[in-house]
């Protein structure tokens, strides 16, 4: 015991010193001070009433697929167990599925296909938790999960009250959603709710998904197809990360105004853009890492996928530190050839 403070009461289900080294993606070393397993709303309210909840820093840790943890937590880390999925309604054109913030993203997709609940399809075989992806809003072959989202129930950690955000509440943009602003670690997510279309219509505009629909002969896909397909694309373009530790896209896609995307399309004709509603145009930032020669390097124990430039792998033993330094040096070199920044899009803590 350090001088006279008494030693600290902690709830049971709260372990101290935790390695979090199979809790992220990236497969990275590192501690949490203070580790408690969330599968329950009453355990949450526990913690909150606990005296010390104010006196911690705290961070909430969903499947730890979209994080970079570049040294030990001194905190409590909050990892997100909530469990359960169900049809909670239907109405003339959708189905409504509730599914807690802990079930497994893929899972997820899966059990709707197979129930017969069309919609989730395209983001097939995502890594991470139901909690994590209307913070990311992530998307994939041309949809995000905003389209899909109801509504998002969540624990105000500051008091404790329970709160329902509908989609607007969310305030979704690309790979971005209010919980990484105003409401950025003051929430947790304990449910979602999604609504999946009855009168679907499948979503093949995408290159990838376009082509490999041609390549099986597939004319009139299914949300199956769609799903198969989808899993087929990513197998080959993205590493697993129960293989590979990696965190998937590093960077978001940039985007820059009219006036850079003359300039830079004058010197690269060939560079792939994709022309947005309010006139930026965004960039395909696998393409310009891979044109800076940085596709299949390594730096160090960290290096840029063979497949998928956008992705940093883990080569063995890689510490948080090697992976920012080589994040660095693929930002000044894109800045420097193409006067562009990228932003890292996982979370680095
Ligand atoms: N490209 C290259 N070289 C590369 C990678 C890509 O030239 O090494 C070019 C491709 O040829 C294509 C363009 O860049 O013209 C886009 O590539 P791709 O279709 O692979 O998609 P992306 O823009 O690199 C985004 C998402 C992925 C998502 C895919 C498919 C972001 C940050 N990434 O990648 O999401 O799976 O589209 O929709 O928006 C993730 O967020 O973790 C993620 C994997």
């Amino acid at each position: 015991m350090v001088g006279n403070k008494p030693p600290m009461t902690l709830p049971a289900f709260v372990q101290r010193d935790v390695s979090l080294a199979d809790l992220n993606t990236f497969g990275l070393p590192a501690r949490a001070a203070l580790l408690a397993a969330i599968e329950t709303p009453a355990q949450l309210a526990a913690l909150i009433d606990w005296p010390e909840w104010r006196s911690w820093p705290r961070f909430v840790l969903g499947g730890g697929s979209n994080l970079i943890l570049s040294g030990d937590f001194p905190g409590l880390m909050l990892q997100v167990r909530i469990p359960g999925r169900e049809l909670i309604g239907e109405s003339a054109d959708a189905w409504l599925v509730r599914a807690g913030a802990g079930e497994n993203w893929h899972d997820l997709v899966r059990w709707t296909l197979a129930h017969g609940w069309p919609g989730l399809e395209n983001l097939a075989l995502i890594p991470g938790t139901v909690g994590a992806t209307p913070i990311q809003n992530i998307g994939a072959y041309g949809l995000e999960i905003a389209e899909r989202v109801q509504g998002v129930e969540a624990v105000d950690l500051t008091s404790g009250a329970m709160i329902t955000f509908d989609r607007a509440a969310c305030r979704f943009g690309y790979r971005d959603s209010v919980f990484k602003h105003e409401a950025a670690g003051r929430y947790l997510v304990t449910t979602v709710t999604f609504r999946l279309p009855k009168r679907w219509q499948p979503l093949t505009g995408y290159d990838d998904v376009a082509q490999e629909l041609e390549a099986r002969q597939i004319a009139h896909p299914t949300a199956h197809d769609i799903a198969d397909v989808v899993i087929a694309i990513r197998s080959r373009k993205l590493p697993d990360p129960a293989q590979i530790g990696n965190a998937g896209s590093f960077f978001k896609n940039p985007r820059v105004d009219a006036t850079a995307f003359a300039r830079l399309t004058a010197h690269h004709p060939d560079l792939p853009h994709y022309p947005q509603l309010d006139g930026t145009v965004k960039l395909a930032a696998g393409w310009l890492i891979e044109r800076c020669g940085w596709k299949g390097r390594n730096l160090g124990p960290v290096g840029v996928y063979e497949q998928q430039a956008l992705v940093l792998v883990n080569r063995g033993g890689a510490r948080g530190v090697d992976v920012l330094r080589l994040a660095q040096a693929i930002q000044v070199s894109v800045q420097t050839v193409f006067g562009v920044t990228l932003e890292p899009e996982p979370v680095v803590l």
